[in-house]
């Protein structure tokens, strides 16, 4: 059997990233890997240990206490779960005020650093699509497919806005497009390792397709391994 493939899908927030790699290794017998989720769970951790008195993160302390944040995912019923130090902490890192701090924290070189072993670790075998910003320019160039997903802001926020109603959040609209363009900004202009289109990856705007046709696109792309 051939070996299996790395795949990097890289893109803005709210474009279903996570939720389509998630059923494209279900299909494929791959694991995914949502690289979003370690830059929150060190969020998280700043947000406990590392703030000043005004309950902001301090970002020198948080570096300085960097090789005390031990991040590993765990295999539970076929998913795989943050846990740090040893504690899950699955359902802490989607809190809205991780969301709010983490492209504050994501945009620090150290913590980049710090980060990249564990995702390059995961792919090694193959068989694996990572989801996040720079997986296929700076993770893994030598991946063998790579996608960028886009679509518009409105649309983004409008199915960012129906995520978080459901979820039982009061927001409205333009809070969350507020919120949407800011992280956008913080992402794509950071200095080191910004959110943008690696050059052999292939573009997928979705914003006038579904999940399950964004899906189909993807997977026509894939060769048979
Ligand atoms: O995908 P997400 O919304 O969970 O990502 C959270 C933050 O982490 C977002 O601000 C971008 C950042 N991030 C990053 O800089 N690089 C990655 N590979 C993944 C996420």
């Amino acid at each position: 059997m051939t070996k299996k493939p790395v795949i990097a899908i890289d893109g803005f927030s709210s474009t279903g990233k996570s939720s389509i790699s998630k059923i494209i290794a279900k299909k494929l017998g791959l694991i995914h890997m949502d690289t979003g989720a370690l830059y929150r769970g060190v969020t998280y951790f700043a947000l406990q240990n590392c703030t000043d008195e005004n309950r902001n993160i301090d970002i020198q302390k948080l570096i300085t206490n960097l090789s005390q944040v031990k991040l590993e995912f765990q295999n539970i019923d076929g998913e795989l779960q943050l846990f740090l130090n040893g504690k899950n902490i699955n359902r802490e890192i989607r809190f809205p005020q991780v969301s709010d701090n983490v492209s504050q924290v994501a945009k620090e070189a150290d913590v980049r650093n710090y980060l990249l072993k564990t995702q390059r670790d995961i792919a090694e075998k193959g068989g694996v699509i990572m989801d996040g910003r720079d997986i296929g320019t700076v993770v893994l160039p030598n991946a063998d497919y790579k996608f960028f997903m886009t679509a518009s802001q409105d649309e983004r926020a409008r199915r960012r806005f129906l995520e978080l109603e459901l979820a039982g959040e009061k927001t409205d609209i333009e809070t969350v497009k507020q919120n949407l363009i800011s992280r956008d900004k913080i992402d794509s202009e950071r200095e080191v390792s910004p959110l943008k289109q690696a050059d052999d990856a292939i573009l997928i705007d979705n914003t006038n397709i579904n999940k399950e046709e964004t899906i189909g696109l993807i997977l026509s792309s894939i060769k048979k391994f």
